[in-house]
C-alpha cells in the first residue's frame, strides 16, 4: 500500500535528515581537529619535558652515574610522567624507575635506530597492560637522543612515558560537550524545519483549498497570501483569475436574466398584439354605443350614473391596452440634446394637480453646470412622470418628494444622476428587483408596467434605474443616463 505522506511531513523530514547529516559531519570534523590539537600539545609538552630531563641529567649519564640518575628519575615520576628510562649509546638500558622495570618489552628496547647522528626524537602511542593482560592505561612514548655539548654522535637517549588518561578524559569531555551542542542544534533544527515546512506548505494548502472552491463553482474565495515570492505571485494570479471568473459568472447571470426578460417581452408583445386585435374593435363599438346612450336626453339619473361608470371602465381598459402596447412596442428613439432639469420641471407641471391634492411638497436640488443629455425627451418624461406619480401615491397627505440632479464620474464613465426620493411607505428589500418586473403592482388599480417601461426605455438609452429604499422610511429611485460630449 502506498504511504500517503503529506507535503509538509515530507519537507520537514528532508530538512531534518539533511540537518542531521550536516550536524554529524561538522561534529565529527571538530572532534577530529580537537583530538589532533590535544595530541600535538601533549607531544610538545613531552618533548620540552624530555629536553629538561636531558639538560638535568646529561652530566650524570656522561659519568655513568646510574645510581644518581635513578634517584633523579624516581623524584620526577608523578601521575602524568609514568616512566623514564635512560639508554646508553648502544641502546642498552642504564636506569629506569621501578614501575617500568617490570615491563621488559618497554625497558629493554630503545626505539632509536643505529644511526648515532640522527637528532630526531621518536614519538609513538603505547598501551600498558596489567599482570592479567588487561589494558591498564594509554601512554604517549617519547624517546629523545642525548648529545652532550659539542658531541657529534649520540651519547645515549631518554625514553619518557606520558599518561594519556587526562588527555583522553579531556577528549571525552569535549565530545560530550559537542554531542550536547549537536543535540541542541538538532532540536532547534527540527523545530525550525517544522516551522519552515509549515510556512512553505500553508500557502500551498490555501491555494489547494482555492482550487477546490473553484472546482465546486464557487469563485468568491480570495486567497490571503501577501508574501513577495513565487507563491505570493501565484496567489495574486489566482485571485485575479477568481475575480475574472466571478465577473464572467455575474455577466452570464445578467445575460441570462436579460434573455429571460427578452423572452418575456416577446411573449407579452405577442399576447398584447392578440389582445389589442381581439378587444379593440368590439371595445370601440361598446364605447360608441355607450356614448350614444349617454347623450340621450330622457335618461333618468340612475341610468346616467351607471353609464358614467361604464365609460370609466372602458377608459380603464383602453389605458391598459395602450400601456400594454406601449411596453411591447420597440419604437425608435427620437434623440436630441435636452436639459434634464427642464424635463423634470415639465413633468412636475403635468402632475401638479395630484401633488396639490395631497399637499405634497417638492424639494429640488439641481447641480451647477449640469450637462445636457442626448435622449428621447418624451420617453424620459414618461419615466420621470411615472416615478413622480408612484412617489405621490406612496406618500401620506402632506408628504415630501426630493429631486436631486448631478453629474457623477465613475470608472465606468460619466453619468447624469437623477434621484427621486420620497418619505412614503418604501419598498421592502426583497422587492427591489421585482418592482421593475412587468405586471408587478401592489395597487388595486395599478397595471404594474410603469417601472418596467422605465427600465426598458433607460436600457435603450444605455442607462439604468434602481431603487434604494427602506421599508417605512421612504424610497429613493436612482436614474443614471450617460453623459456624452455635447457637439
Ligand atoms: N415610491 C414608491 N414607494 C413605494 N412603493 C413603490 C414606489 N414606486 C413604486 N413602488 C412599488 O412598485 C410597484 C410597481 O410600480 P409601477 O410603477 O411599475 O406600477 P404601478 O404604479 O403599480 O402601476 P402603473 O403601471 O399604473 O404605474 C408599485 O405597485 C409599488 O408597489
Ligand atoms: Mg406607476
Amino acid at each position: 500500500m502506498a504511504l500517503n505522506i503529506t507535503l509538509r511531513t515530507r519537507l520537514a523530514l528532508w530538512v531534518i535528515f539533511l540537518l542531521t547529516v550536516q550536524v554529524v559531519l561538522v561534529l565529527f570534523v571538530i572532534q577530529r581537529q580537537e583530538v589532533i590539537a590535544i595530541e600535538q600539545e601533549q607531544t610538545e609538552r613531552g618533548l620540552v619535558l624530555a629536553n629538561s630531563i636531558i639538560q638535568e641529567n646529561t652530566p650524570l649519564l656522561v659519568r655513568y652515574d646510574y645510581f644518581a640518575l635513578k634517584e633523579n628519575i624516581e623524584a620526577r615520576i608523578d601521575d602524568q610522567l609514568i616512566y623514564i628510562i635512560f639508554y646508553d649509546r648502544f641502546n642498552r638500558p642504564g636506569a629506569g624507575n621501578d614501575f617500568i622495570l617490570t615491563y621488559d618489552d618497554i625497558y629493554q628496547f630503545s626505539n632509536l635506530g643505529e644511526d648515532l647522528k640522527s637528532r630526531e626524537p621518536v614519538v609513538q602511542p603505547r598501551q600498558l597492560l596489567d599482570a592479567d593482560h588487561n589494558p591498564l592505561m594509554n601512554v604517549l612514548e617519547i624517546e629523545a637522543p642525548i648529545f652532550p655539548q659539542d658531541a657529534t654522535d649520540r651519547w645515549g637517549s631518554v625514553k619518557l612515558g606520558l599518561s594519556l588518561e587526562e588527555m583522553q578524559a579531556e577528549v571525552r569531555r569535549t565530545s560530550m560537550l559537542l554531542l550536547g551542542i549537536g543535540v541542541l542544534g538538532l532540536l532547534i533544527g527540527i523545530i525550525g524545519a517544522a516551522w519552515l515546512a509549515r510556512r512553505i506548505t500553508t500557502p500551498i494548502l490555501k491555494l489547494v483549498e482555492g482550487t477546490e472552491h473553484i472546482s465546486r463553482g464557487d469563485f468568491s474565495l480570495q486567497i490571503d497570501i501577501d508574501s513577495q515570492d513565487e507563491i505570493g505571485n501565484l496567489a495574486k494570479s489566482f485571485n485575479e483569475m477568481s475575480r475574472q471568473l466571478q465577473l464572467l459568472q455575474r455577466r452570464m447571470e445578467e445575460a441570462n436574466k436579460r434573455l429571460i426578460q427578452v423572452e418575456k417581452l416577446a411573449s407579452i408583445g405577442h399576447i398584447s398584439a392578440g389582445i389589442a386585435h381581439e378587444i379593440r374593435n368590439p371595445l370601440t363599438a361598446v364605447k360608441l354605443n355607450v356614448q350614444k346612450l349617454s347623450e340621450k336626453e330622457n335618461l333618468d339619473e340612475s341610468d346616467r350614473v351607471n353609464l358614467e361608470i361604464s365609460q370609466e371602465g372602458i377608459a380603464q381598459i383602453e389605458k391598459f391596452i395602450r400601456e400594454l402596447l406601449n411596453y411591447a412596442r420597440v419604437s425608435e428613439l427620437n434623440l436630441d440634446w435636452f436639459a434634464m432639469d427642464q424635463i423634470i420641471d415639465g413633468s412636475l407641471k403635468m402632475i401638479a394637480d395630484s401633488l396639490e391634492l395631497k399637499d405634497v411638497t417638492v424639494e429640488k436640488h439641481y447641480g451647477a453646470d449640469l450637462p445636457q443629455v442626448r435622449v428621447d425627451a418624451d420617453k424620459v418624461r414618461q419615466i420621470i412622470l411615472n416615478v413622480l406619480r408612484n412617489s405621490c401615491e406612496a406618500v401620506e397627505t402632506g408628504g415630501e418628494i426630493k429631486i436631486c440632479v448631478e453629474r457623477t464620474d465613475t470608472p465606468s464613465g460619466s453619468w447624469l444622476r437623477t434621484e427621486i426620493s420620497d418619505n412614503g411607505r418604501g419598498v421592502p428589500r426583497k422587492d427591489w428587483e421585482n418592482v421593475f418586473e412587468p405586471f408587478y403592482t401592489t395597487k388595486a388599480s395599478g397595471i404594474g408596467l410603469g417601472l418596467a417601461i422605465a427600465r426598458k426605455i433607460l436600457e435603450q438609452h444605455s442607462g439604468t434605474i434602481r431603487v434604494k429604499s427602506q421599508e417605512g422610511a421612504g424610497s429613493c429611485f436612482e436614474i443614471l443616463l450617460p453623459c456624452e460630449d455635447e457637439p
